[in-house]
């Protein structure tokens, strides 16, 4: 087996935000790259933003800014994403970026070298969102054939790929290899529109400049999709050292929607070809997420913004929802609806009944600490046939990309842990002193069950499982332990549980649908806003600050320890905008070093939401969410405040990253 593996996602647009389509792909790329790391793979998984073409500099015209400007705003939202979700990408490319332009000249050198390009003039039809021309007969009433945007007539010079000649090579190469185009009918689609004949590409463009100039003309700057296609290569540094490319290219997997196949599975390849460089193993499609059954899609209107839902549900809820919903390949239709009850019956119910009740018994019965299993318990000899039969079948069905069904069957052990522990009712058993090794033996069993269980939820929801495992008393990081060992009595007995909260709240479905308060989560006291540290300053000359304090009727004094359980970071406001309906509450986007938050706090009456982007602030970082006007805040900011209530938020005096610890 190859012990490498690159996977890569899309390169994102950078003319809009991203929605809950770029989300699942980018999901679904990570927890393939968990999944390979976890079974011993040296993994590279790329992501990153196309930046360049005629569709971001009109948005960034619209907005009055420069491309670039509009570039840099948007690749820190996705990079603010990502990190929300967990995401484990090894880099993040940027078409803007120096060593893309190199690779970029390089490849199309090599092009160039093989005579595979010439001058011509191009009329036809553009499709500006979807960055792609079209022939006359595919155009219906004005729309493009892919996703029905307005069509323009475009003519202007431009050089052309030789893309016909290579109509016979790939032909050939889907038929020798034909796990290419992954799922089959996807590859079938594809082979049909390259029998159907290729014509040459345009793979310039001269009636605007935002691209990356051709070397040799600069009136024109490249197609962006030669530009964004290449950046697979141009991240493993094809265009100065190459390293990683000798390392890891060809790429494993190429993962895509199938909105963009073609370009992925016919033009890519083709470029590859003329330029001698190997082509990728893989190119898998995705299916859309629809909402009313049309794709989501910025274009469109009617996207669903992650956010929201992360805010109120949490990044693993979200994340085994997308990979457990959708049939990988298939569409699927997105539903506040099935979201809610897709989280409260497999997480809420199965999985998180079976860790609170059997901690809770391993608290009750056996002091907290993990119990013995007696070997004369034979009753969970079906549940270490069954653990093995479910990582197995788990395994196949991840390398199959039958995401749905190998989660199926690790919901079916979770079923049968469940039940196991109904028919032993070790409930009734503690009842009798003389079988308090049965009472050990099934709780250690479950507790052991879950550990396995914790191992295989890791790609899908890796915060869940570390929380599993440290809940358990399992030393060590879920994400790292391997899928290929573990066996059944790994669990170390005397190990201190941790009971904590219900790990998957249930959700209120019908209060959430209404937007109700209640729906969310038990949530601590809201941050009072503005959230200020404390008493007013003592008077020139008089007692002790500590004592003043008390004085005044302050907090009690406290001891050092306690004030280092208040994790204290800096804090980058990315964004901020009012709260509707509330005169004093701005909500803010904030990047707190590993993760981005959100944060309300009462400060719009001395600040408007633009003054404050780019500041650096002080945030209470481990401080219970809460909801403030319906909006959750996951933290508090730092401020003082004036006689009259003022707000005075504290920032640092110099340029300090965000995520250092304050004390
Ligand atoms: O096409 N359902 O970028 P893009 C599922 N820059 N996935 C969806 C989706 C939906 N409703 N909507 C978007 C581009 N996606 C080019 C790519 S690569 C060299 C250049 C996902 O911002 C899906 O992966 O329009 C789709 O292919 C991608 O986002 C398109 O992102």
């Amino acid at each position: 087996m190859n012990r490498r593996f690159y996977i890569t996602t899309p390169i994102y647009y950078v003319n809009d935000v991203p929605h809950i389509g770029h989300t699942y792909t980018t999901v679904v790329a990570d927890v393939i790259a968990r999944f390979h790391r976890m079974g011993g793979r040296e993994v590279f998984f790329l992501t990153g933003t196309d930046e360049h073409g005629q569709h971001v500099e009109r948005a960034a015209q619209a907005k009055g800014l420069k491309p670039i400007e509009l570039a840099d705003r948007m690749v820190e939202r996705f990079r603010g994403l990502w990190r929300t979700f967990g995401i484990s990408n090894n880099d993040f490319i940027r078409t803007t970026e120096e060593r893309h332009r190199r690779g970029v000249e390089k490849l199309y050198q090599k092009i160039v070298a093989k005579g595979d390009i010439y001058k011509d003039a191009y009329k036809g039809w553009y499709c500006t969102s979807c960055e792609s021309f079209f022939p006359e007969k595919q155009i219906v009433d004005g729309r493009c054939p892919d996703q029905g945007h307005k069509v323009e007539w475009t003519e202007e010079e431009s050089y052309f790929f030789r893309l016909s000649r290579y109509q016979e090579p790939l032909l050939k190469h889907y038929a020798e290899h034909p796990d290419f185009v992954f799922p089959e009918s996807r590859r079938n689609e594809v082979v049909s529109f390259v029998e159907s004949g290729l014509r040459d590409l345009s793979i310039s463009r001269s009636s605007f400049s935002w691209g990356i100039p051709l070397p040799g003309d600069p009136r024109h700057v490249f197609y962006v999709w030669f530009d964004a296609l290449s950046n697979y290569i141009t991240a493993l540094g094809s265009g100065s050292d190459r390293k990683l490319y000798a390392r890891f290219w060809p790429a494993d997997m190429h993962l895509v929607g199938k909105d963009i196949l073609r370009f992925h599975a016919v033009y890519w390849p083709a470029f590859l070809m003329s330029a001698g460089e190997p082509l990728p193993r893989r190119v898998v499609a995705h299916g859309w997420w629809l909402r009313d059954a049309l794709k989501i899609s910025k274009s469109r209107g009617g996207t669903v913004d992650p956010i929201p839902l992360v805010e109120a549900f949490g990044v693993d809820a979200v994340r085994y929802f997308l990979m457990r919903d959708m049939v990988f390949g298939l569409d699927s239709s997105y539903s506040d609806e099935a979201f809610i009850d897709r989280v409260n019956s497999d997480l809420a119910n199965d999985l998180g009944n079976l860790i609170s009740r059997t901690l809770k018994m391993i608290e009750d019965y056996c002091g907290g600490k993990i119990p013995k299993a007696d070997p004369r318990f034979r009753e969970d000899e079906p549940l270490k046939g069954a653990a093995r039969d479910a990582w197995s079948a788990f395994g196949t069905d991840f390398e199959n990309l039958d995401f749905s069904g190998g989660i199926g069957r690790v919901w079916d052990f979770v079923g049968m842990l469940n039940r196991f522990i109904v028919q032993n009712e070790p409930w009734k058993l503690a009842q009798d002193p003389g079988r308090r090794w049965a009472v050990e033996s099934v709780l250690y069993a479950a507790a052991e069950g879950l550990r396995i269980v914790g191992i295989l939820i890791a790609p899908v929801m890796p915060r869940a499982a570390a929380e599993l495992w440290r809940r358990l008393g399992v030393h060590g990081d879920v994400s790292a332990a391997s899928l290929e060992h573990f066996s059944w009595g790994e669990l170390k007995p005397g190990r201190t549980i941790e009971r904590g909260d219900a790990l998957f709240p249930r959700i209120d479905k019908a209060a959430y649908l209404k937007g109700a308060e209640s729906a969310k989560p038990p949530a601590g006291p809201p941050p009072s806003a503005p959230a200020t540290a404390g008493a007013p300053a003592a008077p020139a000359g008089a007692a002790p600050p500590q004592a003043a304090a008390r004085e005044a009727g302050a907090p009690p004094e406290i001891a050092i320890d306690e004030f280092a359980r208040i994790d204290l970071r800096t804090a980058r406001i990315i964004s901020a905008e009012r709260v509707q309906g509330a005169d004093k509450l701005i909500r803010m986007t904030v990047d707190i070093g590993a993760e981005t938050r959100t944060i309300v706090a009462g400060i719009a009456t001395r600040y408007t939401p633009e003054s404050l982007v780019g500041k650096t602030i002080v945030v209470v970082a481990n401080l219970k969410p809460a909801k403030l006007r319906g909006v959750l805040s996951q933290g508090m900011l730092l401020a003082a405040s004036d006689a009259s209530g003022q707000p005075y938020i504290l920032t640092t005096e110099e340029a300090v990253p965000p995520g250092w610890k304050v004390k």
